[in-house]
């Protein structure tokens, strides 16, 4: 079976995460998790960066940055992953589901507006598949409205907007994912990515406990103390020495992914002339980090049926998001929504293609052949 991802993991990272465990240094914060943050700085410019035990704390972390508390409403898509609602629903807060632009399957920056009310306090824009949201529009709404806006840049790492701002840098708080099926990978982690100094400095606090632990570790304080809500969202060094593994080997591990995207996308050509499908569009604005390659079918029955008739040729071949506001828990949510035309049409037509480093040439040509053939 050519499976839909896999880890590409070397000896570079193998021998980093031996190191970290030799140093006896196991929990979070040491030497390693440093470089990560330094290696960050160079290749995409990120500052003020936390790591985190998953994108999800990563999330959770934001909602309680944003102060978040009952009565107050987020705008977010509904064609998410459940991370990006649970985050701010557990912090006492209510979504309103804003559709997707069938292009990109992002949030439809033009529908914001209309959601905004008094009880509106973020926006939770989703970078799908690594292309950026359009966030000039939404910061411009952000800013108009007082709100904050909160980058889901789980898949994102890698991706630039206007090609100076990486994901996650471009609105108030943004959001990293290592899970092992993202292009960087620490098995389970995260990161958080917070622009404003005083609220940076909260986040610290939050992390470690809701302690001050890291001026304390810095020297800055002679002892530390409990000073805020907080948990434990520190990841372990040994995690962090992985990462570090995939940061050294970034360049190779993007090449790969994208030569694999723009070989899917350069094969489908034809096909999305003869309407058979429709490829991903990347706006002008946003370069992506070929983290998926998918494809719109023309209704849910050819997709179901592309899926099945794909692994009975071996290959795995995957849907991706069941929208939220359909789902049995956003059903018993109080969650106001406008309609969601687009979320419920494409999340049902939307095939993603096996689309990892190690993907071997001949596997990939095997993918596409049989694409083909069963459409
Ligand atoms: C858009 C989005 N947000 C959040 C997450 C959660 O990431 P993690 O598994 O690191 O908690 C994911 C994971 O797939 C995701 O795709």
């Amino acid at each position: 079976m050519i499976p839909f991802n896999k880890p590409s993991i070397t000896e570079l990272e193998k021998t980093y995460m031996m190191q970290a465990i030799d140093s006896l240094k196991l929990c979070g914060d040491g030497a390693y998790t440093k470089k990560v943050y330094q290696i960050f700085g160079e290749k995409l410019g990120i500052d003020k960066m936390l790591l985190t035990t998953s994108c999800s704390h990563a999330l959770d972390m934001s909602a309680i940055l944003a102060g978040l508390k009952e009565g107050d409403v987020v705008i977010a898509p509904s064609y998410t992953f459940v991370s990006n609602i649970n985050a701010f629903v557990l912090s006492g807060a209510m979504p309103v589901f804003c559709d997707v632009e069938k292009e990109t399957m992002n949030i439809d920056a033009s529908k914001i507006e209309e959601l905004i009310t008094p009880k509106t306090k973020a926006i939770y824009p989703v970078h799908y598949a690594g292309v950026i949201c359009d966030m000039d529009k939404i910061n411009a709404i952000a800013k108009k409205h007082n709100l904050l806006v909160i980058e889901d840049a789980a898949q994102a790492v890698g991706s630039f907007y206007k090609g100076k701002y990486a994901a996650g840098t471009i609105g108030d708080i943004g959001c990293y994912s290592f899970h092992e099926t993202k292009n960087y990978a620490m098995g389970e982690g995260g990161a958080v990515v917070v622009k404003d100094k005083e609220l940076f400095k909260k986040a610290e606090i939050i992390r470690e406990k809701g302690t001050d632990r890291s001026q304390f570790i810095r020297g800055e304080v002679d002892k530390y103390t409990w000073k805020d809500m907080g948990s434990s969202f520190l990841p372990s060094d040994v995690l962090a020495a992985m990462l570090y593994g995939q940061m050294e080997r970034f360049e190779e591990i993007m090449d790969k992914r994208m030569h694999i995207w723009n070989t899917y996308y350069d094969a489908f050509a034809e096909d999305e002339k003869a309407g058979k499908l429709t490829r991903p569009f990347i706006p002008d604005y946003s370069t992506h980090n070929a983290h998926m390659f998918y494809i719109i079918l023309p209704s849910k029955t050819v997709r179901d049926n592309l899926i099945t008739e794909l692994r009975k040729r071996e290959i795995q071949s995957v849907f991706h998001y069941i929208p939220l506001h359909s789902s049995p828990f956003g059903q018993q949510l109080d969650a106001k929504q406008q309609g969601l035309p687009v979320t419920e049409e494409y999340s049902e037509r939307l095939l993603r293609l096996p689309l990892f480093a190690d993907l071997q040439e001949n596997e990939l040509e095997y993918v596409i052949k049989n694409v083909k053939e069963c459409l």
